[in-house]
């Protein structure tokens, strides 16, 4: 899924366009590294056996979680909201949604899909029961809704970048929308959570490798970044990156800290009338 961000000739972007391999080997290190990436899509792998039938994917960019669906549903079906995606990287990416929409009526009938999805969406509306109750009223009675939404993570896709949630207020959430939470899933613990954000600031802050992961298919939530990097930094902040993610890893297996994460995923079932 590569996303086409413009890129410089004679850039790391540009480089990486034109060697394919060499593309894939830095997209999975960077997945590897990422530990937001990396927990969120070991947690959504766990849940996705739970999808079934037709699926709408509400707010899905450049369709990223297509693949880890697709072998359980019948359909797989995105929407975006049209104001705010063609603003984004992803804009240009190979996949996209199959529909846009104004963000307040999903343009379907009641009881219309057997698994609804939302993944990372829910911090980005003003306005998240309103849409929750959407996402409960489009899915078929015990159809399951999988949504995955941060506890702690920084600023993004700002200005609309408005919440951030606990297991508790996706349950409200949740029950006035006549949803029933069945499985909470917490992406990581306390030390990824550390080591995910000094890694955010070496690459962003002071490599400056935005625009580097974004020719990578990453980032594509945010506006297209052009700030040139600091490729002299990366002898250093690559392998501090790399020791901070895999020193988290263990930590994380061998000192649990229930109360801290980088999000949550969870799975609901519609009720019955
Ligand atoms: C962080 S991105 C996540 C994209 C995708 N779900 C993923 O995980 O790669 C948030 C997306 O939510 C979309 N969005 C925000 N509010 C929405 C709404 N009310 N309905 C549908 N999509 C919305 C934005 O346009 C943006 O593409």
């Amino acid at each position: 899924m590569a996303t086409s961000v413009p890129v410089n000739p004679g850039s790391i972007g540009s480089l990486l366009t034109r060697a394919p391999a060499l593309a894939r080997v830095a997209r999975r290190t960077s997945d590897w590294i990422d530990l937001a990436w990396w927990t969120l899509e070991r947690t959504l792998r766990e849940v996705a056996p739970r999808a079934h039938g037709r699926l709408l994917d509400v707010g899905c960019g450049d369709k990223q979680w297509e693949p880890l669906f697709l072998p359980y549903v019948s359909e797989y079906l995105g929407i975006e909201l049209e104001g705010t995606f063609t603003r984004t990287a992803a804009a240009g990416a190979e996949r996209g949604p199959d529909l846009t929409y104004d963000g307040k009526r999903l343009p379907f009938e009641d009881a219309s899909f057997d698994t609804v999805l939302n993944v990372q969406v829910l911090e980005h509306t003003p306005a998240p029961a309103a849409l929750v109750a959407e996402l409960g009223r489009v899915l078929k009675p015990d159809g399951v809704l999988l949504l995955a939404a941060p506890f702690s993570f920084r600023l993004h896709e700002q200005p609309h970048d408005y919440f951030r949630y606990t297991p508790h207020g996706l349950r409200v959430l949740c029950v006035a929308a006549g949803l029933e939470i069945t499985e909470v899933h917490a992406c990581g613990g306390l030390f990824s959570l550390i080591a995910h954000k000094l890694n955010s600031y070496l690459a962003l802050r002071v490599a400056r490798i935005g625009g580097v992961a974004q020719s990578l298919g990453k980032l594509g939530h945010e506006d297209p970044t052009r700030v040139r990097a600091r490729l002299w930094t990366l002898p250093v902040v690559a392998p501090s990156m790399l020791a901070l993610s895999a020193a988290a890893r263990g930590l994380d297996g061998l000192l649990e800290e229930p109360d801290e994460t980088l999000g949550y995923v969870i799975v609901a079932r519609r009720q019955r009338a």
